[in-house]
């Protein structure tokens, strides 16, 4: 039971409660519970008293505070909800109102080259890797079986950083970053950026390659041919696209492998004609390259090929100019780009 003082400062408390603001209801709670508020004094004048009056006094202290307490933590909710309320009003959005037409970006060709190979060697069980475009000596040369004075390393005008490291001129270090880190069997592409000296009409400093590398037991080089095949006519769109294997040298691979397909030098026109046209190198990895990575070479064999990426993007969709490709030309991207709403999938071809 309150007393008739308590009963007056509960009503008044409660009425100025009710009617509050977020900001005056702070201010209320401070002015009657906060440390020196007004039923707090209360409380704390009960340590004066003695136990008799204490006892009969404390009680309605208490309540007068539960009271209070509970009614300023209901007024708190029903403002919290009427402001949840009014935001959700204003920020309501109308999904019916029609897009504004933004303009569409375009897919770079050599971005979609890469989508292409990814999704038809995907669909040939190969993974995908990646290294980083700076490399080591060893990684970029010494592991592929190009030690440091063979003139191998003078067919590759090398970007030497100052740290001794490269950019590498290849992709080819990736074979040597997964065999390290991976037990055979190993079926990998890396499509990536490369790195030499060289700029002209045909070369620039940077360009793209895309590695693959097989590591089995009992890997032939007809399967080398049976999957370059598969992958080259796939790519451009022609069955039955001539494929040539030409005995060449890598210092990695044994026998190598130059990649030739049939064209027509004047028409352009790719898988017709008579005339043969490079597009990479290949090759079975070389035992010492197998040994230098860790893996048996009388147990496991393999083949590894590099494709130059602006060379088949280019031969693909008659592009003329490697230059264009770096340019950041939107005129020329929107001509060549493709369209990000339709990804490279084999559902009706690439
Ligand atoms: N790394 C070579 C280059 O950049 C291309 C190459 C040739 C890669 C034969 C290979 C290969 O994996 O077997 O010129």
């Amino acid at each position: 039971m309150l007393s008739d003082d308590l009963k007056t400062l509960l009503d008044q408390a409660l009425g100025e409660i009710g009617t509050a603001d977020t900001e005056a209801l702070e201010a209320l709670r401070v002015s009657l519970l906060g440390k020196s508020g007004s039923v707090t004094m209360l409380l704390k004048s009960l340590g004066g008293m003695d136990p008799e009056a204490r006892k009969a006094a404390g009680a309605g202290i208490n309540l007068l505070k539960t009271q209070i307490t509970d009614a300023i933590s209901a007024r708190r909710a029903t403002l919290d909800e009427a402001a949840l309320t009014t935001r959700l009003a204003a920020e309501r959005i109308d999904v019916t109102q029609p897009p504004r037409p933004e303009p569409l970006g375009a897919i770079h060709p050599i971005s979609r080259t890469v989508e292409e190979i990814a999704a038809i060697f995907g669909a040939m069980g190969f993974a995908i890797k990646d290294g980083p475009d700076i490399e080591n000596d060893w990684n970029n040369f010494s592991a592929l079986n190009i030690p440091s004075h063979h003139p191998a390393r003078a067919m590759m005008d090398t970007f030497y950083l100052t740290g001794g490291e490269v950019l590498r001129t290849h992709t080819s270090p990736v074979q040597v970053r997964t065999m390290l880190s991976e037990p055979p069997p190993i079926r990998i592409i890396v499509p990536g950026r490369t790195f030499r000296a060289d700029h002209d009409a045909t070369h620039s400093p940077m360009f793209h390659q895309c590695e693959g590398l097989v590591i089995e037991e009992g890997i032939t080089l007809g399967h080398l041919k049976g999957c370059l095949s598969d992958f080259l006519s796939a790519f451009f769109g022609v069955p039955n696209l001539p494929v040539r294997l030409r005995t060449s040298y890598f210092p990695f691979t044994e026998p190598s492998m130059e990649v030739d397909i049939g064209w027509n030098k004047k028409t352009g026109e790719i898988g017709g004609g008579t005339d043969w046209l490079e597009i990479g190198g290949s090759g079975m990895v070389h035992p010492n390259v197998l040994a230098n990575c860790g893996i048996d070479p009388r147990r496991y064999q393999g083949f590894a090929f590099g494709v130059g990426l602006e060379r088949i993007t280019m031969l693909k969709h008659g592009i003329n100019d490697l230059r264009l490709f770096y340019e950041s030309d939107v005129r020329w991207l929107r001509h060549y780009g493709f369209s990000p709403l339709s990804p490279a999938t084999l559902h009706e071809g690439i």
